[in-house]
C-alpha cells in the first residue's frame, strides 16, 4: 500500500512539475505563468468528466478538455489535490507527455510513457511508472479517437501486439503473479484471459514430487536459445543428461535430456497417460554436435543423390534439419515425440490427433513449449513441428502458451 501511495504522491507531483515547468518568479516574488504560445487559440472548455476509482481505492478525477473541436488538455485531480492540467493538443497519440525521471519523496520512481497505436482500432497512450529493478508498473489507457479513460491497473511489462489488437500484461496479486490478455476493441480495452503463472495447475494426477522440475527454482536457467543466428557451437555439451522414460521401444538406443527436463518431461507422460493418450513416445532428445552432423549430412547427401544441385540441396536440408551446432537438441532440453510411424507421416498425421489437441491445451502446465508451431515459420526459420517439444520451465511456458509467441518473440520481450 505504502508503495501505491507513494506513487500517487509521485503522479501528483509529476503533474505538479508539469504544470509548473516554465513559469518565474516576478520582482514581487509573484509566479507569472507563462505567455500564451499561441494567444490566437479559442477558450477551452470541459468535455466531459470522470471519476475513476484506481486499485488504491482511492478516486481520481479526470477531466477533458476541448477546443477547436479537438482534445486539447486532460486535467488529473487525483485524491482531492489541486487540478493539474496536461497539454495534449500536439498529436493524438501523445497524450500525458514523456517524463524520463519524476521527483518524488521515493526517489525510485521512474516515469516514462510508450505510445501505442493499434492500426484500424484506436490509439491508446499509456503512462507507465514502476520502481528501478522492476516492481509494480503502473499503466492507464487512453483511448485518444473516443477521448475516454479506460482503466488503470498495477501492471508489469506490458507487450502490445498491435496486429490482433491485444494488450499483454503481468499482474501481482499478493503473492500470486498472473498474465493477463486484453483486447483493444471499439474504444475500450477489455480483460480476456487472467492465467495464474505461479499458482500450480491442475492436473490428472498428483505430480507434486515433480513440482520442483516443472516449476525450478532457477526460473530462467533453460531460456537458452539455439536456433540459426545463435548458435551452440560444436563443444556445447550440457550438464546432468539423464535417460528419459519415454523412449519409443522400437529397438532405438535410449533418448537423454537434461535432468529437470526428463523429470518434466516424466511427469507431462504420467499425465498425458492418465488422460488417455498412451501412443506417444519420445523418438529423439538429446543429440550431440556429432549427432547432428550425422543426420544433416544424410539429407544433404541423399538429397545430392536424387540430383539436386548443391545450393538447392542445402536449403531444402536447413528447412527441416538444424546444421550442426545450431540445433536445439544439442542443449538437452527438447524432445521429438508423436505417435506416427515416422517423422514423415507424423508432419501431416500427429497435428491432427486428439493427443496433440491435448498436448497443445496442457504441456505449458509441465515447463514445455511447441518449439516451431505453424504460424512462426518466418521467424524460428523451420517448417512446423507439430511434434518438438521445449522445456523452459513452467512460469515463462506459462506465458509462452498464452501470448501465442515462439521462443525468440518471447525472449526479445523480456529482453533475455
Ligand atoms: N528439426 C530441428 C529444427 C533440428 O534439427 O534441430
Ligand atoms: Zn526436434
Amino acid at each position: 500500500m505504502k508503495r501505491i501511495v507513494s506513487l500517487l504522491l509521485a503522479v501528483v507531483m509529476l503533474f505538479a512539475l508539469a504544470s509548473c515547468g516554465g513559469k518565474e518568479e516576478d520582482a514581487t516574488g509573484e509566479y507569472v505563468p507563462d505567455a500564451d504560445p499561441s494567444p490566437s487559440k479559442s477558450a477551452e472548455s470541459v468535455l466531459f468528466e470522470k471519476s475513476v476509482t484506481v486499485t488504491t481505492g482511492r478516486d481520481v478525477k479526470v477531466k477533458f478538455y476541448g477546443r477547436d473541436g479537438g482534445l486539447s488538455s486532460i486535467g488529473v485531480t487525483p485524491n482531492g489535490a489541486e487540478e493539474v492540467k496536461h497539454d495534449i493538443s500536439e498529436a493524438s497519440e501523445k497524450v500525458l507527455g514523456r517524463v524520463e525521471y519524476a521527483v518524488s519523496d521515493d526517489p525510485e520512481f521512474k516515469f516514462f510513457t510508450e505510445d501505442v497505436n493499434f492500426d484500424g482500432y484506436l490509439d491508446f497512450a499509456i503512462q507507465s511508472w514502476k520502481k528501478d529493478g522492476g516492481t509494480p508498473y503502473y499503466c492507464w489507457f487512453w483511448s485518444t479517437l473516443e477521448n475516454t479513460y479506460t482503466f488503470g491497473a498495477a501492471l508489469e511489462n506490458p507487450v502490445f501486439d498491435r496486429a490482433n489488437s491485444k494488450i499483454y500484461c503481468d499482474v501481482t496479486e499478493g503473492n500470486d503473479e498472473y498474465i493477463n490478455v486484453y483486447s483493444v476493441l471499439n474504444g475500450s480495452v477489455m480483460l480476456e484471459t487472467s492465467q495464474s503463472v505461479t499458482a500450480t495447475p491442475s492436473f490428472e494426477t498428483d505430480l507434486s514430487a515433480f513440482e520442483q522440475y516443472m516449476n525450478p527454482a532457477d526460473r530462467d536457467g533453460f531460456l537458452i536459445l539455439a536456433n540459426k543466428e545463435t548458435e551452440l557451437g560444436e563443444d556445447y555439451i550440457p550438464e546432468n543428461l539423464v535417460d528419459i522414460a519415454n523412449t519409443r521401444q522400437d529397438g532405438r538406443a535410449t533418448a537423454q535430456m537434461v535432468e529437470t527436463a526428463a523429470k518434466a518431461l516424466e511427469a507431462l507422460y504420467i499425465d498425458m497417460y492418465a488422460a488417455g493418450y498412451t501412443d506417444v513416445s519420445v523418438t529423439s532428445a538429446y543429440r550431440s554436435y556429432a549427432d547432428q552432423k550425422y543426420i544433416f549430412d544424410g539429407f544433404l547427401n541423399q538429397n545430392l543423390a536424387d540430383g539436386y544441385d548443391y545450393d538447392t540441396a542445402l536449403a531444402m536440408v536447413l528447412s527441416d534439419t538444424a546444421a550442426p551446432g545450431t540445433s536445439e537438441h544439442q542443449t538437452g532440453l527438447c524432445c521429438d515425440m508423436h505417435s506416427s510411424p515416422s517423422a514423415d507421416a507424423a508432419r501431416t498425421q500427429f497435428p491432427t490427433t486428439p493427443a496433440f489437441k491435448w498436448l497443445t491445451d496442457n504441456a505449458w502446465k509441465y515447463g514445455f513449449i511447441l518449439r516451431y508451431p505453424e504460424d512462426k515459420v518466418d521467424i524460428t526459420g523451420y517448417s512446423y513441428e507439430s511434434w518438438h517439444y521445449r522445456f523452459v520451465g513452467r512460469y515463462h511456458a506459462a506465458k509462452i502458451h498464452v501470448m501465442g509467441l515462439c521462443l525468440e518473440e518471447y525472449l526479445q520481450q523480456i529482453n533475455k
